[in-house]
């Protein structure tokens, strides 16, 4: 019997390969992660805008100078509207990690999985049904030697973990209801000088519905994810309202959801967002009610249970760094601080033990959950899981990419 690394050809020593598809402001941040604290070594990198490439080039080779290691080969940066396929066809690259725009990660997911990659692919995984069932099929061509995970990293943040574990286990008795919300500054205009009308939609891609799936796919999942995760269902229905009140710039993303979401057992999730002026402020959190006690899980401040099994998360790190912001209450320093890394750790884990993850059809399921909202904003009228799954909803990108090539 081969040894898991012998067998994917990881000696003891040598770093998983990886491959940047989309080299922006995620898709750096995660990767210079992976490389610094996982020690994935980024080997290639992929985008369709040369200014991009360009200057995650110029990062990893200032990464990898400081790890010791080379820069990035010139035949591995890939350019344009086929670098996924380059990219994803490269001998030299074990994993992909995919951190495109929404619209275009299912097409991309598709290729790498094809083409034999592990895959680190962004949530979410689909912006329509159409997308979103296609991901399914690609799920069952996943090799038994392949990792795939999808960038649903909150559920790997230490507090969170911890306090799901409680809840899991039953500390909060039979659950009455939850609440979510995600309130978020707008994200600001990227002016890039020269862009003509397509250039600027994909450079503005979170404005725009097709390219992101919305407010409430691309940014508000990570909140729904929490809370199928946490009570190990998808909804099975929703109603809701909402709309564009104060954004003027470009673009038909709503600025405000309001939904409500049912899960077995007449167990209704209220989830409000927003998005607003930018001063800095940012809350997003769930709240469980049970028949022993509530749980609050949010992205910053106390992560507790209260009730019958009370329990706070205690940070050493946030104690010994900012003691001033510690209370009796618990931290108050950020719950996802090491939620990436750790993420990271375990998909890494994966590959080189062998132990793979296909992660593909629980993306889905919550990006489809997100979608059964938005349907029901977008329509006013309640939305069935099979209403949904029996529409088709298929988003157009209204351009050719081929034009940047
Ligand atoms: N998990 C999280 O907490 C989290 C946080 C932020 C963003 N994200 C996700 O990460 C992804 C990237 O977000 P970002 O903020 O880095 O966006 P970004 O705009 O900064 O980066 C996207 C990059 O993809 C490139 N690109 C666009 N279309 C392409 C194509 N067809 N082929 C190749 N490259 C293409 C762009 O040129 C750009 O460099 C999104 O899916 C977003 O939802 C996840």
């Amino acid at each position: 019997m081969l040894k898991p690394r012998a067998a994917f050809g990881y000696e003891a020593n040598s770093a998983v390969r990886l491959g940047l598809l989309g080299c922006g402001g995620r898709g750096t941040g995660v990767a210079t992660s992976f490389a610094k604290n996982i020690s994935a070594q980024v080997v290639a990198l992929a985008d369709l805008f040369p200014d991009q490439l360009a200057s995650g080039r110029a990062h990893f080779n200032e990464v990898n100078a400081g790890l010791g290691q080379q820069p990035i080969s010139e035949k591995l940066l890939f350019l344009g509207p086929d670098a996924y396929k380059k990219i994803a066809g490269s001998p030299e690259v074990d994993l992909i990690q995919i951190s495109t725009p929404p619209f275009f990660h299912v097409e991309h997911l598709g290729e790498a999985v094809a083409r034999g990659k592990h895959v680190y692919c962004e949530k979410p995984v689909g912006i329509d049904i159409h997308q979103a069932q296609a991901a399914l099929e690609i799920a069952k061509h996943v090799r038994s030697t392949q990792s795939v995970d999808v960038g649903f990293q909150c559920r790997n943040a230490p507090p969170i973990a911890a306090i799901a574990e409680r809840i899991k286990a039953g500390a909060l008795g039979k659950i009455a209801a939850a609440s979510g919300s995600y309130n978020a500054p707008a994200s600001t205009e990227r002016v890039h000088a020269g862009a003509g009308a397509d250039e600027y939609r994909l450079r503005n891609w979170l404005w725009d519905r097709a390219l992101s799936g919305d407010i409430l796919v691309e940014q508000n999942i990570h909140i729904i994810d929490l809370c199928n995760w946490l009570l190990g269902a998808h909804p099975l229905k929703a109603t809701a309202t909402g709309g564009r009140n104060i954004l003027t710039h470009a673009g038909d993303c709503w600025d405000n959801y309001q939904v409500d979401f049912t899960y077995p057992g007449d167990v209704h999730l209220a989830f409000s967002s927003t998005q607003f002026g930018d001063y800095g402020n940012f809350d997003a959190g769930l709240r469980l009610f049970g028949a022993l006690g509530s749980a609050n899980v949010p992205y910053s401040g106390p992560m507790q249970i209260t009730g019958a099994q009370a329990w706070a998360w205690q940070d050493p790190n946030a104690a010994a760094a900012e003691p001033g912001k510690f209370s009796a209450n618990g931290a108050f320093s950020d719950n996802l601080a090491f939620a990436d890394r750790e993420k990271e750790r375990t998909f890494v884990e994966s590959i080189t033990s062998g132990g793979v993850h296909n992660q593909i059809a629980a993306g889905v399921e919550t990006a489809l959950s997100c979608m059964l909202g938005r349907m029901a904003g977008y329509t006013h009228h309640e939305v069935t899981w099979e209403d949904l799954l029996a529409h088709g909803e298929t988003y157009q990108l209204g351009m050719k990419l081929e034009q940047f090539a």
